[in-house]
């Protein structure tokens, strides 16, 4: 376990206020007309399809029709989709024509509000949201954080939590995958690679829910709360950048950014945008595939009992549980000149979303791509992580994580039942579940 650093834990009151979850149920509740509206049928910006689970259909027809849409009307403008693996893949080979750059919108479908005055924009520049060649230097500081060799200095403390965890399960009663197991998991995970005051971590949790959700920000009165919650991650974050630039090099995230040439001239927005992106990065997306994984054996217990009767397969496992889960649905580009795609003509400034969940269930790569296969020869070929220049830094420590989570609930022949409710995030950004209530056996 990495040591947890002096910190302005204690020093300061932190506000902790309702997640962002129970405040968009709860404005919407209350105002149900504020819903946006999607008249177009193929707009998959709409997070209700994927709340109730609904958006395979929909993506499957527009596969059928082509790998490249537009979408002329929704709340976020018009955008084109590319909805097709070989498409996806083409797109994001391609980094010069589809940019990623936050001058040019960034890698959200998300612009900023109209009526949101310059001064007030929260632009934070991350090195996800940068072309080549400054993207590359800022890429470069953090990716050693993540070679095999740190993977293997990380593996015993992962094992020794996950353990922990696992072995604290309630039995014989229902109880939250989600609270007790993926969020505890993940947060504790980035507790360590930032080496954050481990009395503070759930607050890690708080602003990443707070931080990456794109539905959040189409209603005005919680953008501000948004905005509120980021401002204050910045500014805790500012104590702990104080603290360890005093400090010398040492192998955590933060020092690493602060002694690193490409990054050590940041100004303080990119500094912040950068752990934004972190935070974000490895938080809502490994946890959603750690209770994704529960549920997908529950509804395939064909695929269990095989987990189940040998361990080999987990390897394997982890990856066809990324494809059928894919924790971000898309990325945005933008398109820096006029060019064609496909067959379609898009012109330089517009929106193109590329949307992972469909390559990954994209029938012409992946046979019975909706039915989860863990023996699946191509499951490597998930598109869950993106390709190219941008494809997720983090992927081998997600995985370690999803690997090491399997072995351990095999260890113990753990069967974990979805036994309650289950209540899948509304956002169209992030695939996941707030709620998953489960009760576990032994097998
Ligand atoms: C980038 C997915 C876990 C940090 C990305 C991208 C995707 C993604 C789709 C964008 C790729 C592109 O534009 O081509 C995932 C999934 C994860 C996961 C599905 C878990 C199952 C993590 C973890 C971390 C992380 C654990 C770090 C702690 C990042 C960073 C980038 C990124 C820093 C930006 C890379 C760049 O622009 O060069 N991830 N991620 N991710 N991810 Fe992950």
């Amino acid at each position: 376990m990495a040591t947890i650093a002096q910190s302005p834990a204690g020093t300061h009151q932190w506000s902790r206020s309702p997640s962002p979850h129970e405040a968009l149920e709860a404005h919407y509740a209350a105002n149900p007309d504020t819903r946006p509206p999607h008249p177009h049928k193929w707009d998959t910006s709409r997070s209700d399809i994927y709340f109730e689970n609904r958006w395979e259909p929909i993506f499957k027809e527009m596969r059928a029709a082509g790998p490249v849409h537009y979408i002329p009307e929704s709340p976020f403008g018009p955008y084109w989709s590319v909805v097709g693996h070989k498409a996806v893949q083409h797109t994001e080979a391609l980094p010069e024509i589809f940019s990623s750059s936050w001058e040019y919108g960034g890698i959200t479908i998300l612009d900023d509000l109209p009526d949101i005055p310059e001064e007030e924009r929260m632009r934070l520049p991350m090195f996800i949201a940068m072309d080549r060649p400054k993207h590359t230097g800022q890429r470069k500081t953090v990716a050693p954080a993540f070679t095999p060799a740190e993977m293997k200095r990380l593996e015993d403390d992962i094992r020794q939590r996950t353990g922990e965890t696992l072995d604290a399960l309630p039995r014989g009663e229902v109880f939250d995958w989600v609270n007790t197991v993926s969020i505890p998991l993940t947060t504790g995970m980035l507790a360590i690679l930032f080496d954050f005051p481990w009395e503070d971590r759930d607050l890690l949790t708080h602003w990443s829910d707070w931080a990456g959700d794109t539905e959040l920000a189409t209603v005005r009165a919680l953008d501000e709360t948004r905005r509120g919650m980021l401002h204050e991650m910045a500014a805790y974050f500012q104590l702990l950048w104080a603290e360890r630039a005093q400090k010398g090099e040492a192998p955590d995230l933060i020092s690493r950014m602060i002694h690193s040439p490409a990054m050590n001239q940041m100004e303080p927005q990119e500094f912040m945008g950068n752990l934004v992106l972190l935070i974000v990065g490895g938080n809502d997306t490994t946890r959603n595939t750690m209770s994704g994984i529960v549920h997908a054996f529950d509804r395939f217990p064909d695929q269990r009992k095989l987990f189940e009767e040998d361990a080999s397969l987990i390897p394997n496992a982890v990856q066809e549980c990324i494809r059928y889960q894919t924790p971000l649905k898309h990325m945005r580009r933008t398109a820096t000149q006029d060019t064609e795609l496909f067959g379609q003509n898009i012109a330089a400034g517009d929106k193109v979303l590329l949307w992972y969940n469909s390559a990954n269930r994209d029938e012409s790569v992946f046979e019975d791509a909706e039915k989860l296969d863990i023996r699946r020869e191509n499951a490597r070929r998930h598109l869950a992580f993106g390709y190219g220049i941008h494809r997720c830094v983090g992927a081998r420590l997600a995985e370690l994580q999803l690997r090491v989570l399997l072995e351990e609930m095999h260890k113990r022949r753990l069967r974990v039942h979805v036994a309650g409710d289950v209540q899948r995030v509304r956002a169209n950004f992030v695939e996941g579940f707030r709620k998953l209530e489960v009760e576990v056996t032994e097998f």
